[in-house]
């Protein structure tokens, strides 16, 4: 199929596992190459959940609709089947790994997403590239994986990992991670970096920060999440209108 969209989320109804809450109620998004796409919401709207969706979490089921990427339909597709066709989800790696090195992990990941033929020292010089472009220390390398790391070290390991995966879709969940500023612009000024590099990468950042995106991430698209539906879309500019606005011109609408 070589017209289908990068990505594509079709009339998605998501529950929880047992089927008990039903969260997403017919949520679709198209993501095309290239496109830096930004899905916001107020607390409680679904947005984790569909962050979790999209990942293939077993905490959640997708009872209705679909998630194609680059035509094929991975509804059902463990997270590592995604991560290995491309698909980049943050909070798809363990948060912290004791006694694995932030090089250890990423040589294995990036060997699982290219196969067995890249050499450790491929990897290591993959490495060394991006953590001078993204300004982080050589010694986090030789650290393990997440342990003790602060927030902006954690931040900017995210980024790491997605720049040398070299995915096709990255999708960033910033919701729940308590980002002070600097974060934020280490995430901004990461991805933009890694945009240069790879102008075809499709990105969807899951955040309620209206100011991640006027720290340099520049949507294209602009989504607005209430109770698990998309309710408003846009340009640029709805972001700067929910930053002075707030979501209460929303309140009352039946969805
Ligand atoms: N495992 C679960 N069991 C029951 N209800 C759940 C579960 N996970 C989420 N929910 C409910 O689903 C709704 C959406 O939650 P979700 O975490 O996706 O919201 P969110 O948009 O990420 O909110 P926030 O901005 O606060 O991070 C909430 O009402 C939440 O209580
Ligand atoms: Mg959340």
């Amino acid at each position: 199929m070589p017209d289908a969209p990068l990505f594509e989320i079709n009339g998605l109804h998501v529950s929880t596992a047992d089927g008990e809450v039903k969260i997403l109620r017919g949520v679709d998004l198209v993501v095309e190459a290239g496109e830096t796409h930004a899905l916001m919401g107020p607390n409680g709207s679904g947005k984790s959940t569909l962050a979790a969706a999209l990942l293939g979490s077993p905490e959640f089921e997708v009872t209705e609709g679909s998630i194609r990427f680059k035509g094929d339909d991975v509804t059902d597709w463990p997270p590592e089947v995604r991560g290995k066709a491309g698909m980049f989800l943050a909070f798809q790696y363990p948060q912290e790994i004791p006694g694995v090195s932030v090089r250890n992990f990423l040589t294995q990941a990036l060997q699982e997403r290219k196969g067995t033929d890249v050499s450790s020292i491929e990897t290591y010089m993959t490495m060394v590239e991006w953590m001078e472009k993204l300004s982080i220390d050589s010694a986090l390398m030789e650290r393990h994986l997440n342990e003790k790391f602060s927030g902006g070290e954690k931040k900017r390991n995210e980024i790491l990992q997605m720049a040398v995966l070299e995915p096709d879709m990255a999708i960033l969940d910033e919701t729940d991670t308590g980002l002070d500023i600097d974060a934020l612009r280490i995430v901004a000024g990461g991805l933009q970096a890694v945009r240069a590099e790879r102008p075809a990468l499709g990105v969807l950042a899951i955040t309620h920060f209206q100011r991640i995106l006027t720290s340099g991430l520049e949507p294209d698209r602009v989504h607005v999440l209430l109770d698990g539906r998309i309710i408003d879309s846009g340009g640029p500019e709805l972001a700067d209108r929910l930053e002075r606005e707030g979501y209460e011109r929303y309140e009352g609408i039946q969805s």
